[in-house]
């Protein structure tokens, strides 16, 4: 799971799906493209809006994406245009390249619909990216 910071909205991704998945049978990372929070916390907004929905994100610490995580994971999912640009930037193959997929595609196929970033916005944007991610990760699960 991939968005800029990896404190507001891919920690919650990781979270969520995370919480989905048989942990001995899938491992859940998240990460940035940029490493100003690196070793940080979630976003305390996150962390609120994941405890409301029964989650514990608190363990969770920044780190920044890195090419080797191309070759760690079979699925990366990015929360934006932007991400997924960043992201396909480092790709060292096409192979790798193909790992990757905007996350609301799971939702609005072929629609490139972004997860908004909540960092500059209210609470309320928080509990939106939520949903959306709760959607998302409902349906990665069953496919894996
Ligand atoms: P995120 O949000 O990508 O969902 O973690 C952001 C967090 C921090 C910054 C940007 C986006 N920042 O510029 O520090």
């Amino acid at each position: 799971m991939v968005c800029l910071g990896n404190i507001c909205r891919s920690p919650l991704a990781e979270g969520i799906l995370r919480s989905k998945v048989n942990s001995n049978e899938v491992e859940v990372r998240s990460a940035g493209t940029g490493g100003w929070h690196v070793g940080e916390q979630p976003d305390p907004r996150s962390i609120a809006v994941a405890k409301k929905n029964g989650l514990d994100i608190t363990d969770q610490r920044g780190r920044q994406f890195k090419v080797s995580d191309f070759d760690a994971f079979d699925h990366i999912f990015v929360m934006d245009a932007s991400n997924k640009s960043d992201v396909l930037a480092m790709a060292p193959s096409e192979e790798a390249k193909e790992k990757v997929q905007m996350i609301l595609e799971e939702l609005f196929p072929e629609e490139h619909v972004d997860v908004p970033d909540p960092y500059y916005g209210g609470d309320r944007g928080f509990d939106q990216v939520y949903d959306m991610l709760e959607k998302a990760c409902t349906k990665i699960a069953a496919r894996l």
